[in-house]
């Protein structure tokens, strides 16, 4: 039997960092994907493949001597490989349309799509404990994800999340429309996290000031998502990043970015870690943005929320 799962990236529009030291972050799922295909195998070795390489590994090796780009997976067959007593090994074939480093969940969605491919060769398709799996796989190379991106990969559609909570669907009338402008800078989640933890150590009064006007900011941000108040939640997205910048994990070509779109749309923001990656701004279906796509030097996308989330097929 062969096992496909594929699970959407995400976009956070509120809360990113903040949602590492237990604030609430809002996000949803976007229509660009991860897709794992896997199978037993006769061999005793997990083989992985990706873009970033390949690789054939003794299912018995410890997850932490196994190359970062590669311990995720590994973590994940040795897991089902031990859980279900599996006497051979597994191969896992990864691919993907979503940008790496781009703050668009492309981590997060390979490990949920390989935690549901591999889990369903033993028939198990059960969402909660497939989540599990893939923050834990996620954890082997940054330990203090939220885990947040995951939990929108499997659920689909947009999400409030708590880590002590877990998360909450947000059910709108409209679908939302962004526009996703790539500053084309490759960013590493973990060592941006890293760099705000430093900045809370450092400055714990205006750390945790900052955490309070972010939860308030999140509570009106809904209440304009449910009410389709595009022109509230823009601005809300405008202040979200001005205490991104507040924390460090903006840089010029960012703002710069930022300040050029919102001129053009409701509001826009950094996505996800920062440090690079990618600003959204939120359009309207029907926006003409093509002057500003056919003349910024940067790629640019446009998305809609996706509302499935994770899927698991056999072949
Ligand atoms: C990364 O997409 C979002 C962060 O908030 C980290 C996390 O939630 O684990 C920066």
């Amino acid at each position: 039997m062969t096992s496909i799962s594929k699970a959407p990236g995400k976009i956070i529009l509120f809360g990113e960092h903040f949602v590492v030291h237990g604030n609430r972050a809002i996000l949803g799922a976007i229509d660009k994907y991860a897709t794992v295909t896997s199978e037993k195998t006769n061999t005793n070795n997990i083989l992985i493949s990706s873009s970033l390489g390949q690789a054939s590994i003794e299912k018995d090796e410890n997850v932490s001597n196994i190359e970062k780009k590669f311990r995720p997976f590994f973590y994940i067959a040795k897991e089902i490989i031990s859980k279900n007593n599996f006497e051979n090994g597994i191969s896992i074939k990864i691919e993907s349309d979503i940008p790496i480093g781009a703050g668009l969940g492309s981590s997060s969605a390979c490990c949920v799509a390989a935690a549901a491919s591999v889990s369903n060769l033993f028939n198990n398709t059960n969402e909660k404990e497939v989540l599990e799996l893939s923050i834990q796989a996620e954890k082997t190379i940054f330990p203090n994800s939220s885990g947040a991106d995951c939990t929108v990969s499997v659920h689909g559609g947009i999400i409030e999340y708590q880590k002590e909570k877990g998360f909450l669907k947000i059910e709108t009338e409209n679908e939302f429309n962004f526009l996703i402008i790539d500053s084309e800078q490759v960013h590493a989640t973990d060592k941006v996290v890293e760099q705000v933890k430093k900045f809370k150590d450092e400055n714990s009064d205006i750390f945790s000031e900052l955490c309070s006007e972010e939860e308030r900011l999140v509570t009106k941000a809904l209440e304009s998502m449910k009410s389709n108040d595009l022109e509230t939640m823009g601005k809300c997205m405008a202040q979200n990043q001005i205490y991104l910048e507040q924390i460090g994990v903006s840089n010029d070509i960012l703002l710069s970015i930022t300040k050029e779109i919102e001129q053009i749309t409701f509001g826009a923001k950094i996505t996800g870690a920062g440090g690079g990656g990618c600003i959204i701004a939120l359009t309207q279906k029907n926006n003409d943005l093509s002057e500003f796509m056919n003349t910024t030097k940067y790629q640019t996308h446009n998305v809609s929320i996706q509302k499935t989330g994770m899927q698991v097929f056999n072949r």
